[in-house]
């Protein structure tokens, strides 16, 4: 290209840049008054200046948030009026009204009143983790806590021991560190299971063939030893690129090791069994294959498979009295999902759903289909879920066998009351202390939560 040519063009794209500078204040007055109010105090629709947001609180769910609409609600896609530089601008606006910077900091109350208990809520890890992903406990005074970037860490009496657990294998920081599970015969043979993703290039290349791979191993004081590779699918069928790792562990009654492995951005691989996208597995816990999986027959079929359809489940939990294994599905935009998981079933992800794709285009019109399951219970728009637990803690006997539900993007715990499957009540705990990336009801009955953003861990407790 000659020199004068590029001159100019480069001419061109500075004119542009600067015309693109867009006035927040005009175009939020323009648009977004009617609804939110001249001094965004909120009118028709809720307040824009506030620390309690409904739909996730940082600035990039305020952007999510106009660009892509609300379903359900009258708050549009404004993608579809506005331009990317004029969204921006609205969202600075937004930021700059604020008397607090979002999602900096947030006051954190020491107790919250729920219809059944006032809780206390203690900050036991404040900030220090990052990105915890799961939690176990050991004991009465240890859990092992992992941290997306690839460390296991010891938590004792409520501290986190600086010292991570080394001599893990090389965890694709992708998928990352992701949960972590005991044997059930711990106690006797010392096994702790992983999730993690794993890369079969080298994992600093460009776009290495990464996926999610189950491992087992033993912790000796701050060494990870004996480590066995589980699960993890033929090389043939690694790929690059994509997200939904699932990642999510869990033994049924029976000693069964469940875990999970989101569609990677390939909606449709998740109706074939011979591909490992958005699925539940089942396997022993030697990695072998119990003799009723559901896929044995099929050519090529990934044996492991346990059920199809699913998006990417990000919580799993034993109900307390039928045994059964509950699922949390995170949907696209709508269609958040509670599923529970049976040998074969088909939860008909991506052919129906209760979800739009974040661009708004339609992933399907369908909700229900003959041979695939409903949920028991979905959000549109979506929390985000992520985990579940039933409780079975004697401290919370209220809330006995409810189901508790974290949500990442609305920062939300929730609590279910569930019978006959059916779910007949459903209450918000509590909201904005961070994504709720993991929750156990520890030895002694409390209830923990791992959040994101901030690295956190809480201990919550019923007040006497
Ligand atoms: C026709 C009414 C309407 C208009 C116009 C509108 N909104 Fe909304 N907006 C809503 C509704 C409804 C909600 C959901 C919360 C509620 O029920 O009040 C919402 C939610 C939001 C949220 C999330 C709030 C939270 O608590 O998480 C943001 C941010 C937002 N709107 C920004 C805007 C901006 C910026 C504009 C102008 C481009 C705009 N809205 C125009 C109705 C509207």
């Amino acid at each position: 290209m000659n020199r004068r040519l590029l001159a100019a063009l480069f001419l061109n794209a500075l004119v542009a840049s600067a015309l693109a500078v867009e006035d927040g204040a005009a175009i939020y007055k323009m648009y977004c008054v009617e609804c939110h109010g001249a001094k965004l105090e909120g009118n028709k629709a809720t307040a824009l200046i506030k620390d309690d947001w409904l739909y996730g609180r940082t600035p990039k769910y305020f952007k999510r948030n106009i660009a892509h609409g609300i379903p359900n609600t009258t708050m549009i896609a404004w993608s579809n009026v506005l331009s990317n530089e004029q969204i921006d601008a609205l969202v600075q606006f937004i930021i700059d009204a604020q008397s607090s910077p979002p999602g900096i900091s947030m006051p954190v109350p020491k107790r919250v009143d729920t219809e059944e208990y006032g809780l206390s809520i203690e900050i036991l890890v404040d900030d220090k983790l990052r990105n915890p992903w799961g939690i176990e406990f050991i004991d009465e005074n240890r859990a092992l806590v992992t941290e997306k970037e690839g460390r296991l860490r010891w938590l004792v009496n409520g501290k986190l021991d600086p010292r991570p657990i080394d001599g893990l294998p090389l965890v694709y920081r992708r998928g990352g560190l992701m949960d972590v599970a005991l044997d059930p015969n711990y106690e006797e043979n010392g096994w702790i299971y992983l999730a993690h993703g794993h890369a079969i290039d080298h994992p600093e290349s460009q776009n290495p063939r990464a996926l999610t791979r189950i491992i087992r191993g033993r912790v000796s004081g701050y060494r990870w030893e004996n480590n066995q590779a589980l699960f993890q699918v033929p090389e043939d069928r690694y790929h690059s690129g994509g997200n939904r790792w699932g990642g999510r562990l869990l033994f049924d009654r029976e000693g069964y090791l469940y875990f999970t492995i989101g569609d990677m951005a390939r909606g449709m691989a998740s109706q074939d069994p011979t591909l490992h996208n958005g699925k539940s597995f089942r396997i022993n816990p030697d990695g072998s294959i119990p003799q009723d999986n559901p896929f044995l027959e099929v050519d090529r079929a990934i044996q492991a498979v346990y059920t199809l359809g699913n998006r990417n489940i990000q919580g799993l939990t034993l109900h307390p009295e039928t045994g059964d294994i509950w699922a949390t599905e995170h949907g696209p935009m709508g269609g958040d999902e509670v599923n529970i998981l049976r040998n074969g079933n088909n939860y008909g992800w991506p052919i129906i759903t209760y979800g739009k794709d974040y661009s708004g285009e339609i992933v399907s019109n369908l909700t229900h289909k003959e041979g695939m399951e409903q949920p028991i219970t979905q959000w549109t728009p979506s929390i985000a879920v992520c985990p579940a637990e039933f409780n079975t803690s004697p401290l919370f006997s209220k809330w006995k066998n409810n189901l508790l539900v974290g949500a990442l993007a609305y920062e939300e715990l929730r609590r279910l009351v569930i019978e006959d499957n059916q779910v007949v009540k459903e209450e918000l705990l509590f909201k904005g202390y961070g994504r709720v990336r993991d929750l156990k009801f520890g030895p002694d009955g409390a209830l923990y939560v791992l959040l994101n953003g901030p690295g956190s861990v809480l201990r919550i407790t019923p007040e006497s």
